[in-house]
């Protein structure tokens, strides 16, 4: 995708060869495009656990190349073994994570220490190609979706709503959720996207529209509490999101407040669909809602909002009660049950164990 019209990923080697990895950091987006450095495992868990980068996919391509960093100077086999327990430790939810590290660390713990660097760095690599090109798949098998909705209503702009960020900021390119949009836009669909602004943090009205407003794609952000009045008016003619950890049996975790736009979903008979990378499946877990672990932030990204100021600086203001007690749960999970299908990189499936199974016979027990 591009920002100001220069083709980029959101996290690559550095271009001086030095094994540096480079990030935009997304806490700064919209107000300012900002490179980072990666330079040491500290750097990498750090970038995951403040946010810089966020997105499953993408946390777990960072977490790739952290452990990747690590093999550029001296280190035992017990380090690594550390680092992934550093990495894995950053955020609790997106499973990607967790299948990355343990992806690298099966490439490079029992090779020669002299290999380790090359062998990390091109297993790095390879997590990101096929991110992207999962990625792809992902929109052209949620564009016949879209198609699927313009034909219903017999022709004309199609109209999707998206919670939170699933975009080509939480993965190396394309996006989950908002891949079928961008394949949508090429195949010349009039696509427009209702942007859930996603409070606490705001990744739809910062990250979503913002990236959705560098391509060129119509959108509209809304509060979170909109849409189920927009699907009660006819105005949503489907729903994508993306997930952090879906388990075998099709329940979805996704970002704070999609639980509630499935419900408003089912009541209006509006298609809800999740979009993701075999990586977001946990095949270990059967019940999302009692197992899916949910990350609790500090309460201080509920009561305090950053934003830009006139004068083009950025700042906090506290926005509640002072010394009101705050609850901030990253995630919630919605039942299978709510979900009309997941869209994979090897089609659209039912959300269940038989759905998932199906697209991934070597998951079968
Ligand atoms: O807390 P975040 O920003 O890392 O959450 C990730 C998300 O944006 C999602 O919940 C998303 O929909 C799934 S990740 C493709």
């Amino acid at each position: 995708m591009k920002i100001n019209g220069a083709p980029t990923r959101t996290l690559w080697p550095a271009a001086d060869g030095s094994g540096d990895v480079e990030i935009f950091d997304q806490t700064l987006l919209p107000h300012r495009v900002e490179v980072v450095r990666l330079k040491t495992l500290d750097h990498a868990a750090r970038a995951i656990k403040d946010m810089q980068v966020r997105g499953a996919p993408l946390i777990g391509a960072t977490a790739a190349y952290g452990l990747a960093l690590v093999t550029r100077g001296d280190h035992t086999k017990a380090d690594l073994e550390e680092a992934g327990r550093t990495l894995k430790a950053t955020r609790p939810t997106a499973v990607n994570l967790a299948w990355a590290v343990d992806r690298m660390l099966a490439k490079v713990l029992h090779a020669p220490p002299t290999d380790r660097r090359e062998i990390a760095y091109a297993e790095a690599a390879a997590i990101c190609d096929e991110d992207v090109e999962t990625c792809r798949a992902i929109g052209r098998h949620g564009l016949a979706l879209i198609e699927a909705a313009r034909e219903k209503k017999g022709g004309g702009r199609v109209n999707v709503l998206t919670h939170c960020n699933a975009g080509w900021l939480a993965c190396v390119d394309w996006g989950t959720a908002i891949a079928p949009i961008y394949a949508a836009q090429q195949a010349g669909i009039d696509v427009h996207v209702w942007v859930d602004e996603t409070r606490p943090r705001n990744q739809g009205a910062s990250l979503t529209a913002f990236e959705l407003g560098q391509q060129g794609v119509a959108h509209t952000i809304i509060a979170d509490n909109t849409g189920g009045h927009l699907m009660q008016h006819g105005q949503v003619d489907l729903c994508i999101v993306g997930t952090d950890r879906t388990t075998r049996t099709g329940d979805v975790a996704n970002k704070i407040g999609t639980y509630l736009k499935a419900l408003a979903a089912q009541d209006n008979g509006v298609p809800f669909y999740v979009a993701l990378p075999g990586s977001t499946i946990d095949w270990t877990l059967t019940d999302g809602i009692a197992q899916i672990p949910i990350e609790q932030r500090d309460p201080t990204e509920l009561t305090r909002i950053t934003g830009r100021l006139p004068d083009g600086s950025l700042a906090a203001v506290d926005i509640a009660a002072p010394g009101s007690p705050a609850a901030n749960y990253g995630f919630d999970v919605t039942p299978a049950r709510l979900v009309t299908g997941l869209i994979t990189e090897r089609g659209v499936c039912a959300a269940s164990e038989a759905g998932l199974v199906g697209l991934y016979p070597e998951r079968g027990r």
